[in-house]
C-alpha cells in the first residue's frame, strides 16, 4: 500500500482504503478500481491524496497509531461540535475529555509511537481534522516528555480547542485563498482571544488548557502573537501545542498552498528550535514522528528508487527502503530491502514524485 497525490493516481489502480467525508458520505471502497469518473468525484469533493495497492507496494502495511474508524468518528464528532451555534458561547469540556480519552487510550496500545498522519481528507474538512491532529501530536509529544495520562488529557483537551476562537471570525478571511490585508489578518489573529474568553466561560477546564487557545501563536524570540510572550512565558502546554500547529499545518494541503513533505517541515522546524520552538519539546517531537512515512516514495544517494516499507525507531531519517529500480533506471524483478539504519552508504536524497 502507498499513498499518492489524487493527480498522480493511475486509471485502473486499486483503492487500498476506503474514502469518506466526515459527515459519513461514503466515496469508495477499498478495491475499488479506480476510473477517470472515480478521480473526478474524488476532486469535486477537496480529496487531494488517496491510498493505493500497486505492484511496488505490494506487501507494505502502512502502521496506524489510531485506528481509521476511530480518527474518523472523533473528527465527525468534533465537526459536529463545532459547528453547533452553542460553541460561540461555551463549551462541553467533559465530551472533549471523553474523546482525548479515546484518543490517548489509542495511541498508548501501540509499542512504537510514531505518528504519521497519514488520513486522507478533503481540503474543506481541514479545521476539525486539524484540531484533532493538533492534539493527536501534542498528546505524543507530551507522551516524549514523561506526562502522565491526567496532564496529558488536559493537554489534549487545550489542544483540540487551540483555534476554537476562529469560529468567531468571519469564515470568508477564513477561506480566502489569496494574501489577507493587514486589517484581515489583524482580525484572523483575534481568535486567540476569542477562543481563550469562550473557555475561560466554559467549566471543567483547567487554566493550562485555556492558555493554549490564547498563547500557541507565540513564539520563544518574542515574535510571535497576540502578547509577543518570551521562552519562559510561554506555558508548557502552548509551547507543545505550538509545534504540533505548525508541523499540521505545513504538512496539510491548503487552498492556497501545496502541502510540504514530512521530512522538509521537520528539518525547516528544527532550524527554529531555540528561535521559534522549544528545543527540548522539539527533540521529543521529532522522536515520535515519521520523517518519511511508509510507503513514501524515495530516491537514494545510490540512484535506485524505492518505497519506505519500515520505520527505523531511533532513525527517524534513516528508515528500510524497499528499491525497485535500480541506479541505471531499469525495474527490478526482484525487489531488495536496504536498510538505511544498517547501510550508513545509502542515504535519502529526495522524494521520488510517482
Ligand atoms: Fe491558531
Amino acid at each position: 500500500m502507498r499513498r499518492v497525490r489524487l493527480d498522480k493516481a493511475q486509471t485502473g489502480a486499486v483503492v487500498a482504503r476506503a474514502i469518506h467525508t466526515l459527515d459519513g458520505v461514503f466515496l469508495l471502497s477499498a478495491g475499488t478500481v479506480l476510473t477517470p469518473e472515480h478521480k473526478e468525484k474524488l476532486q469535486n469533493y477537496g480529496i487531494t491524496e488517496i491510498y493505493i495497492e500497486d505492484t511496488i507496494s505490494e506487501g507494505i502495511e502502512i502502521p496506524e497509531l489510531i485506528r481509521e474508524e476511530v480518527i474518523t468518528e472523533v473528527k465527525s464528532q468534533v465537526k459536529k461540535m463545532m459547528t453547533s451555534p452553542s460553541i460561540k458561547v461555551s463549551v462541553d469540556v467533559k465530551k472533549v475529555g471523553e474523546i482525548v480519552e479515546r484518543l490517548i487510550a489509542n495511541i498508548l496500545e501501540n509499542d512504537r509511537i510514531v505518528a504519521s498522519l497519514c488520513d486522507v481528507r478533503s481540503i474543506d474538512e481541514y479545521t476539525f481534522s486539524h484540531s484533532v491532529n493538533v492534539s493527536v501530536i501534542s498528546i505524543v509529544t507530551g507522551i516524549g516528555v514523561g506526562m502522565k495520562e491526567d496532564t496529558l488529557r488536559d493537554l489534549g483537551i487545550g489542544a483540540l480547542l487551540h483555534d476554537l476562537g476562529k469560529v468567531m471570525v468571519d469564515d470568508t478571511i477564513l477561506r480566502k485563498p489569496t494574501n489577507l490585508t493587514s486589517i484581515e489578518y489583524d482580525e484572523v489573529k483575534k481568535h486567540t482571544y476569542y477562543g481563550y474568553e469562550i473557555l475561560q466561560k466554559s467549566e471543567n477546564i483547567s487554566r493550562e488548557a485555556c492558555d493554549i487557545a490564547l498563547s500557541h501563536h507565540e513564539r520563544l524570540d518574542g515574535s510571535g502573537y497576540p502578547r509577543r510572550l518570551k521562552s519562559s512565558d510561554i506555558q508548557i502546554f502552548a509551547r507543545i501545542a505550538a509545534i504540533a500547529d505548525v508541523y499540521d499545518a505545513l504538512t496539510t494541503d491548503k487552498v492556497y498552498r501545496r502541502k510540504m513533505m514530512p521530512h522538509d517541515v521537520l528539518d525547516y522546524m528544527l532550524s527554529l528550535g531555540g528561535k521559534h520552538f522549544d528545543k527540548s519539546l522539539l527533540d521529543a517531537f521529532v522522536r515520535h514522528i515519521a520523517y518519511y512515512p511508509v510507503g513514501t516514495a524515495v530516491i537514494l544517494n545510490s540512484g535506485e528508487k524505492g518505497l519506505v516499507s519500515e520505520y527505523n525507531p531511533y532513525f527517524p531519517n534513516r528508515p528500510v527502503v524497499r528499491v525497485v529500480i535500480d541506479e541505471s533506471g531499469h525495474s527490478l524483478k526482484k525487489y531488495r530491502e536496504v536498510d538505511l539504519s544498517k547501510k550508513l552508504e545509502y542515504r535519502v536524497v529526495a522524494v521520488w514524485d510517482i
